[in-house]
């Protein structure tokens, strides 16, 4: 078994090969390292390709012996998505439709895909289902939707399986620190935090008008551990389980941004000194997933499902990446 893994120099990428290295699972990584690092695949097997070009995928590819895909690859900063509209379109459902393309051709019948919590816009209820009405507010969120979407009509019209894994927030790193999440800009945060106090730099919170319990707004943060033994469970899962299926990836616990900011002093030691900012548009007051789905049919567990373990995971990394 060889899984191909799309954004594997990522940040949840590389932790899912990590998961797998622990296993001694074969893989090969592709990416463009157009947000994702070299050092993160270093001494592994990767390709340099960009999954905007079918012929790169195919030629770069077709001797390798692929049983299933794990796509991360894509762009994910919400407002740049609004500014490049475009961009993002290619990037994330093009390239999307590039790989399922491939996939077709070479008979590969198991595909995972990286979908996102943003699909379900400003929730109705929470826990949000996975049966919650989709309404994205985004342009990230549509793209999402969209390849959902075009898995979901060639799973019926193919011999392909699909698992679509909605993630709801990604955070924390593995204990080895030399992988976690490293982003220029930073958009998330737990890093921001984290950075503001080990690089001095100025950190701002998006506002404190929501309308939750302190006026932050609240999120469901899970390890990105514990989203990397999901995918697995997911493969495992389409052994026994043919055709299109979407799943919730949280933790079903939410926090605020001040309980998140009170976490950190706590672990590091110190005062966090914040200022601010501005709310950004249509950014919902609680996203909290309904994980029991989750649970109950992947077989799926959490094993570091505190914000305590989240966090110091995260210093972890940081302190080393200094
Ligand atoms: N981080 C989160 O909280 C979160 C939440 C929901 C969904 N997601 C989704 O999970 C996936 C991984 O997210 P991440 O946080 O690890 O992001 P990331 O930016 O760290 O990783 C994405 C990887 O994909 C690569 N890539 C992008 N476009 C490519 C292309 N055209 N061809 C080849 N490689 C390409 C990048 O270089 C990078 O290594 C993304 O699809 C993202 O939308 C992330």
């Amino acid at each position: 078994m060889t899984i191909l893994v799309t954004g594997g120099a990522g940040y949840i990428g590389s932790h899912f090969v990590r998961h797998l290295e622990r296993r001694k699972i074969e893989y090969v990584i592709v990416d463009n390292f157009s947000t994702g690092h070299k050092k993160f695949v270093k001494n592994k097997k990767f390709f340099e390709l960009d999954l905007k070009d079918p012929e790169e995928i195919r030629v770069n590819l077709q001797d390798q012996e692929i049983t299933s895909i794990v796509h991360f690859a894509g762009l994910s900063i919400v407002s740049d998505s609004q500014k490049k509209e475009k961009e993002y379109y290619e990037n994330n459902v093009l390239a999307s439709m590039n790989l399922a393309k491939f996939a077709l051709e070479k008979k590969i019948r198991k595909f995972i895909f990286s979908s996102s919590a943003a699909v379900y816009g400003i929730p109705e209820e929470v826990p949000i289902k996975e049966n919650h009405p989709t309404k994205p507010i985004n342009n990230y969120g549509k793209n999402k939707l969209e390849i959902e979407n075009i898995l979901k009509k060639l799973s019926m019209e193919y011999p392909l399986d699909v698992v679509c894994l909605r993630y709801f927030n990604a955070a924390g790193a593995d204990e080895d620190g030399d992988i976690g999440e490293e982003r220029n800009p930073e958009t998330h945060l737990i890093p921001n935090i984290i950075k503001s106090v080990l690089q001095s730099n100025e950190f701002f919170i998006h506002g404190d008008t929501y309308d939750t319990k302190d006026g932050t707004c609240i999120r469901d943060y899970i390890h990105v551990n514990d989203l990397a033994s999901a995918h697995l469970s997911s493969l495992k899962f389409l052994d026994s389980n043919k055709g299109f299926h979407i799943f919730n990836l949280g933790s079903e616990q939410g926090f605020s941004v001040m309980e998140v900011i009170d976490e950190c002093q706590k672990l590091m030691k110190t005062a966090i000194k914040f200022k601010i900012g501005s709310k950004r548009d249509g950014d919902p007051n609680i996203l909290v997933a309904d994980n029991k789905k989750s649970i109950s049919k992947l077989g799926w567990k959490l094993e570091n499902n505190s914000l305590k373990s989240i966090i110091s995971s995260a210093i972890n990394f940081h302190k080393n990446a200094l």
